[in-house]
């Protein structure tokens, strides 16, 4: 800045800047910003708390867009010149180049940082979604300050993108390798179910009608928990863990389980027993799964599901996945079918014996005449890909709320779907799960929700009334708490089912 002269312009002729000292004026207050945002303000770059964003430094979101993600699409870019090497076909070949072409632009533009462009009609069901968000609400936003939830999201959908407007590779799955090769190492775990389930489970005769509950119950409270558990090993976090670390996450044993509760941190599990117990009475009680990861995860969800069918606590399942790869281990059709005919045909497990892999074989046929009976139903909606939170559910995918409105209990698996519904942002944790979740609990029709999820990432909420200390005392001994996976949360909403559902 140039010296200033005595009459109060600089040497450059220019007036110097005026500082006011306000000494006699009241002192500035420490006002609170009116969090959370009232509804009508509330759009998916200012959601009801403050958002995270990319360029938050030393957050999850940061670590995330700065290096996760750059890492996981070289990871996938390194898949496809794999299968490249193993192509004859000139046109195949021609056409995977062009692909790997536009991962390298992903890459670049993810590391430059560019501004967030419209997506390229490549036909799916979800690009009028996709747009309209980036027009109405990302114009000119990068990955760095849009909302994190979005542009992780967005980064995705680009990654698809790459293949969807090719000739040969619209399906491809760069994450596919990895997701079949996770699941052959989770031997243990896989056979601890097995052979627990193969056969149809049974309830000693002998029991009072009160025993016989309370069999179920503890047994319900058990795989709720082998369900919970499940998530904790998605890939998209497992890059580097061992064989060791990954068989510690997956322990399915009793003690386990116990000594686990304690780390479920926001604990709803009674009173989802509460409601699953009443599904009986009713003709058809429905369930329908969110779901969140591809092979072992989604194996035991299967396992959970089997068990509501055949205590008769549920009478049809409907399990909801995406339409293409999504943060790396998300079930896709293509990973749905994969699991049941691996466990029925496959091998995977060269050292398993006989009555291991039979019990296998059992379980997986009983799960493909599930299928056939429509017992277990498989969906995938285009919504389930967009960046939209699912406080926006009702209104952008007004059948797909209308469809779970009919559901009994609506299971969300996972830390992504627990982000969705929560948007994703800086609620105290002390927020009780129905505010936290806005729409899918208060609007009309709105079902019954459960949310079970390892904690990865920094939305933490439904932890009661204590829950902003409780927060506060893990922040301070266990830094790093929200995003290892140790602590959990099984949270349920009360919903407004019943109510017959408007749409404007
Ligand atoms: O990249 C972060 C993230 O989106 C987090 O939500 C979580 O750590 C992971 O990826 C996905 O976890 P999940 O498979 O449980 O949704
Ligand atoms: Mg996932």
């Amino acid at each position: 800045m140039p010296p200033n002269n005595s009459n109060g312009t600089t040497t450059s002729g220019t007036p110097s800047k005026v500082t006011l000292s306000l000494v006699h004026l009241p002192s500035k207050k420490d006002i609170k910003a009116p969090w959370p945002r009232t509804p009508t303000r509330v759009d998916p770059n200012n959601p009801p708390w403050p958002a995270y964003r990319g360029y938050h430094e030393y957050s999850f979101a940061h670590a995330t867009m700065q290096s996760r993600l750059p890492t996981i699409l070289g990871k996938a870019i390194e898949d496809a010149i794999r299968t490249l090497n193993e192509q004859s076909s000139e046109e195949r070949v021609v056409d995977l180049v062009a692909c790997i072409e536009r991962m390298d632009d992903l890459m670049t533009d993810l590391s430059g940082n560019a501004k967030l462009r419209p997506l390229i009609d490549d036909g799916e069901g979800d690009i009028a979604l996709w747009n309209k968000e980036i027009a109405k609400y990302f114009q000119g936003k990068d990955f760095m300050n849009a909302p994190w939830l979005f542009a992780e999201a967005y980064k995705y959908r680009r990654l698809h993108e790459c293949f969807s407007i090719s000739k040969f590779w619209c399906d491809y799955d760069v994450f596919y390798r990895q997701k079949c090769d996770t699941f052959s190492r989770s031997s243990d775990a896989v056979f601890e179910l097995s052979m627990r389930f193969a056969e149809p489970y049974k309830i000693a005769e002998n029991l009072s009608a009160e025993e016989k509950v309370e069999a179920e119950r503890l047994m319900f409270m058990e795989l709720t928990q082998v369900c919970l558990w499940g998530n904790s090993t998605d890939l998209s976090l497992l890059i580097n863990m061992t064989e060791e670390q990954i068989k510690s996450l997956q322990s399915t044993g009793g003690d386990h389980l116990a000594a686990t509760e304690k780390n479920i941190l926001g604990n709803h599990l009674a009173k989802l027993w509460d409601t699953v117990k009443e599904l009986r009475e009713k003709t058809s009680g429905r369930v329908d799964f969110v779901l969140d990861n591809a092979g072992f995860e989604l194996y035991c969800d299967c396992v959970y599901a089997d068990f509501l069918l055949q205590s008769g606590l549920a009478s049809q399942i409907r399990f909801h996945g995406k339409r293409y790869p999504w943060f790396v281990s998300d079930v896709t059709k293509k990973d749905w079918e994969w699991l049941f005919n691996t466990m029925v045909y496959g091998q995977l497990f060269p050292k398993a014996s006989d009555v291991e892999l039979e019990s296998l074989h059992r379980l997986g046929r009983r799960w493909k005449q599930y299928e056939k009976e429509g017992k277990f139903v498989y969906e995938q909606h285009p919504f389930w890909c967009t960046g939209y939170t699912y406080w926006d559910l009702h209104s952008e995918a007004p059948d797909l709320f209308l469809h779970l409105s009919r559901s009994d209990l609506v299971i969300f698996k996972g830390d992504l779907n627990h982000r969705k519904l929560t948007y994703d942002c800086a609620a105290p944790a002390s927020t009780p799960f129905d505010v936290a979740i806005g729409p899918m609990a208060s609007s009309a029709g709105a079902p019954k929700i459960a949310s079970l999820r390892t904690i990865k990432s920094d939305v933490v909420v439904g932890l009661g009334p204590e829950g902003d200390e409780i927060a506060e005392k893990l922040d301070e001994t266990e830094p790093g708490w929200k995003i290892s996976g140790k602590y959990a949360v099984v949270l349920l909403s009360e919903g407004r089912p019943g109510e017959k559902v408007r749409f404007a």
